[in-house]
C-alpha cells in the first residue's frame, strides 16, 4: 500500500468510500480518526462543563479543555496559552476583532482589506463601517488574483488601524506576501489580522515569526471537528479589548451597577464553550504537528501542477490563479457556457467531489469577471488517482454538457 493510501485509511470517511475523490478540503477536509476518537472518549468519559464545577469530572474537562488551549498554542507558535481564544469557527474569530478591535476605532480611521477576502473577513467590516463612520480600503488584485501590493504604501497610510487579509486564497490558491503586508503596517504603527481558514491545513503556523497581531482559523479545515475555531491575538492586545459577547464566563464580578471582565482568553468565550470539538481540535493538530510537512507540500505541490498541466490542455479553460509560484493546491476554474453548478453535478455522479459557486468570495469574482467558478482543492490524503479521474471526469463534462 502506497503512502497515501495507507494515509486515506486514517480518515474513516475516506477509509469506508474507497471510490470518493474529495477534492474539496477547502470547504472541509475529512476529520482525522485521531480527532474523531478523543471527541468520543471525551464525550464518554469526561463530560462535564468548564471552569465551574468542583467534582472530579468537571476537574477532567477543564484539564481537557485548558490541553487543547496549550495544544493549540504549540500549534501557532504563541507566546502563551492565554492568547487562544475558542470560538466556533473562523468566521467567529473574524467577527470578534470586528467587534471587539472595531470598538476601539472612529470615524475616519482606515481598515485595509483586500478583493481577494473571503466574505468573512469582508463584511464584518463593512459593518463596522456602518456602524462607526470608518473607511474601508481595498488592495486590489492582478490579473491571476494575487494581492497587487505595488500599492500598498499608499493603502496603508497614517489613518490606517488595521489590515485583514487573507494568508492564502480560497479561491485562486495564492499565499500573501504576509512580510510585505507587516513591514507597511509596522510603518504606520497599524495592527495585522490574518485569515488562516486556508492555510493551516497545510501545516502548523509561526504566528511570531508572521509578526502579525490576530489569527483566525477553523478546525473543520485542518483535520479536526466542526464548530470550534481559535483566534490567536497578542496578550497585551486582547487584553486591552473589551468583551464582544457577554454572559456566563467571561466575567469579573457583577453586581446590579455593572460588571467587571475576565481576563483573556475567558473574556472573550462567553456561556459554555465547545468543550469536545476542542478536545477533537487538539488532537488533529498534535497529529498534524508530527508530519513532515516539506513532503507533503512536494507532493501536494505536485499534484495541484498535475492538475494545472491537465487543465490548461482543455480549449477555452480559464484558471483563476496563478499558474505557479507561491500557492497552495486549491485550483480554480471557468470554462465559459459551462456553469458550475452543472460541471460539479456531472462529476458528482462519477465520485468526484469539488466545489461549484462564488466561494463566498464576490468582489473577487467580479474582479475575474464572472459569476461563479469550479474549484479542486487538494490535501495530503488525495494522490495522483484524484487528479486522474478528475480530468477524465471533465472529459466526460465537455462530452455531456458541450
Ligand atoms: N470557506 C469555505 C470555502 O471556501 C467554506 O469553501
Amino acid at each position: 500500500m502506497s503512502a497515501v493510501a495507507s494515509l486515506r485509511q486514517e480518515f474513516p470517511l475516506l477509509a469506508a468510500a474507497s471510490d470518493l475523490h474529495y477534492l474539496d478540503s477547502a470547504a472541509t477536509s475529512q476529520i482525522h480518526r485521531r480527532a474523531l476518537d478523543a471527541v468520543v472518549r471525551h464525550e464518554t468519559g469526561s463530560r462535564a462543563n468548564v471552569s465551574r464545577g468542583t467534582h472530579r469530572l468537571a476537574e477532567a474537562a477543564d484539564r481537557a479543555y485548558e490541553h487543547a488551549r496549550l495544544s493549540a498554542a504549540r500549534f501557532l507558535n504563541a507566546a502563551s496559552p492565554a492568547e487562544i481564544v475558542f470560538t466556533s469557527g473562523a468566521t467567529a474569530s473574524l467577527n470578534l476583532v470586528a467587534h471587539a478591535f472595531g470598538s476601539t476605532l472612529r470615524a475616519g480611521d482606515r481598515v485595509v482589506i483586500s478583493v481577494a477576502e473571503h466574505h468573512s473577513n469582508f463584511v464584518p467590516w463593512q459593518q463596522l463601517r456602518e456602524r462607526t463612520g470608518i473607511e474601508l480600503a481595498l488592495i486590489p488584485v492582478t490579473d491571476s488574483g494575487e494581492l497587487d501590493l505595488s500599492c500598498l504604501s499608499g493603502l496603508i497610510g497614517s489613518t490606517c488601524r488595521l489590515v485583514a487579509v487573507t494568508q492564502c486564497s480560497n479561491v485562486t490558491g495564492a499565499w500573501t506576501d504576509v512580510a510585505a503586508i507587516v513591514a507597511a503596517a509596522c510603518k504606520v504603527g497599524a495592527r495585522v489580522l490574518l485569515d488562516g481558514a486556508q492555510a493551516v491545513q497545510h501545516g502548523p503556523q509561526d504566528v511570531q515569526a508572521l509578526g502579525v497581531d490576530f489569527y483566525a482559523f477553523s478546525g473543520h479545515k485542518c483535520f479536526g471537528p466542526g464548530g470550534i475555531g481559535v483566534l490567536w491575538g497578542r496578550e497585551n492586545l486582547l487584553t486591552a479589548l473589551p468583551p464582544f459577547m457577554s454572559g456566563g464566563g467571561m466575567v469579573g464580578e457583577v453586581t446590579p451597577e455593572a460588571t467587571t471582565w475576565a481576563a483573556p482568553p475567558r473574556r472573550f468565550e462567553a456561556g459554555t464553550p465547545p468543550i469536545a470539538q476542542a478536545v477533537g481540535l487538539a488532537a488533529a493538530l498534535e497529529w498534524m504537528m508530527g508530519l513532515d510537512w516539506v513532503r507533503i507540500h512536494a507532493r501536494e505541490n505536485d499534484l495541484c501542477q498535475q492538475l494545472i498541466g491537465g487543465l490548461l490542455r482543455i480549449p477555452g479553460l480559464r484558471l483563476l490563479g496563478p499558474v505557479s509560484g507561491r500557492r497552495a493546491s486549491i485550483v480554480s476554474f471557468d470554462i465559459p457556457g459551462l456553469h458550475p453548478h452543472d460541471i460539479c453535478q456531472v462529476l458528482d455522479a462519477h465520485r468526484l467531489a469539488l466545489r461549484g459557486g462564488h466561494h463566498c468570495a464576490q468582489p473577487l469574482m467580479a474582479a475575474f469577471g464572472v459569476e461563479a467558478c469550479t474549484r479542486a482543492s487538494i490535501a495530503l490524503y488525495n494522490d495522483t488517482a484524484d487528479i486522474a479521474a478528475l480530468l477524465d471526469g471533465l472529459g466526460v463534462v465537455l462530452r455531456e454538457l458541450t
